[in-house]
């Protein structure tokens, strides 16, 4: 365990004004979001389409880290360059999605349970041979009626907990993502409630397992009102809610907080953001590591179109600025209407 490389990384991935592009779908996602726009979800589709994103001019302005699915982490860019080191060359640190997605939870209907563990200390190894040198791990929690259970909470945490310390014996930042779904009708209160009991069962765990907060990154679902709930809060109560959450559980020696879009709108997403970094006093910076809110415009642009790449790429862009700034409490709406 590489101690200083851990500051090191840690650092970089929430440095001023970067946050993190999520392109670790699995083919099985990626064919989801392909078939959106027409496209064929192929090898080399999803090449093409990866490296069109990483290849953006000028996005490590905004990019402190790329995290990969397993086979980008294999591919080539068009110079010929493996993907991790085609992006630690532009000052990106590439990382890597280490679960194996998730499983049904035993004796409970609804709740889902990540699976990875097996072998991943063999794993680890190879990865951070490939380059990678932050991992991914996501729990999913769903919200209903009784659920989430105890079970589910504790089982997820452990699974979170016993990955985390795999990657930081092999010097690999551990980002950890326990995420709460938006899907249903509960309200934001709820959501809140929700979040705090997650995030105990975490860091319960995490000291359970002697997982060193110096080097752990915790990637959050933000404390919004369920998708088909009639009353949506607010931005300022999403960001009231999700930091109250954050500052009751987490500890102040995290070296930072990223949060996923989980489904929220590209700018709802951001302007959530922005609410929070501009908040004063936080103990942690907050910045964005999202895969749809900042891949979902330059998707719909490209279609599988070579002809249509460098649009794409603008469209990718100006969300990664947007949310560049917004991890400072720097965007404002009318930056939207000006690029449109
Ligand atoms: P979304 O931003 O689309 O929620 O994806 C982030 C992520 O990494 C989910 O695991």
């Amino acid at each position: 365990m590489d101690q200083q490389l851990l500051s090191k990384t840690a650092a970089a991935m929430v440095a001023k004004g970067k946050g993190i592009l999520a392109a670790d779908e699995s083919s099985g996602t990626c064919e989801k979001r392909f078939k959106t726009v027409g496209v064929e979800c192929n090898e080399e589709n999803r090449r093409v389409y990866r490296g069109l994103l990483f290849g953006t001019p000028g996005i490590e302005q905004y990019l402190s880290g790329v995290i990969l699915f397993d086979e980008t982490a294999r591919q080539k860019s068009n110079d010929g360059l493996a993907f991790p080191q085609y992006l630690a060359k532009k000052g990106i640190l590439p990382g890597i999605k280490v679960d194996k997605g998730v499983i049904d939870v035993p004796f409970s209907a609804g709740e889902k349970l990540t699976e990875g563990l097996d072998g991943l200390q063999k794993r680890m190894k190879e990865y951070f041979d490939l380059g990678c040198r932050f991992a991914k791990w996501r729990a999913v929690i769903t919200i209903g009626k009784d659920i989430p259970t105890h079970t589910c909470l504790y089982a997820n945490a452990h699974a979170l907990a016993r990955y985390a310390a795999i990657c930081q014996e092999a010097s690999i930042v551990p980002m950890i993502e326990p995420e709460v779904l938006l899907d249903g009708v509960h309200t934001a209160e709820r959501s809140e409630e929700v979040h705090e009991a997650t995030l105990r069962a975490t860091y319960a765990a995490m000291a359970a397992y002697n997982v060193s907060l110096e080097h752990l990154i915790l990637k959050t679902s933000m404390v919004v009102s369920g998708k088909d709930n009639p009353r949506q809060a607010g931005v300022d109560e999403v960001a009231e809610r999700t930091v109250r959450v954050l500052k009751r559980t987490v500890p102040a020696a995290l070296p930072g907080i990223v949060f996923l879009s989980g489904g929220q709108s590209d700018e709802a997403a951001t302007a959530h953001l922005n609410a929070m970094a501009a908040m004063k006093g936080l103990p942690w910076p907050l910045t964005f590591s999202y895969s749809r809110a900042l891949q979902n415009p330059a998707l719909k642009i490209w279609r599988g179109q070579a002809g249509n790449a460098a649009s794409a790429q603008k469209a990718f862009h100006h969300r990664a600025q947007m949310n560049g700034l917004a991890s400072q409490g720097k965007w404002r709406a009318d930056l939207e209407k000006q690029a449109a």
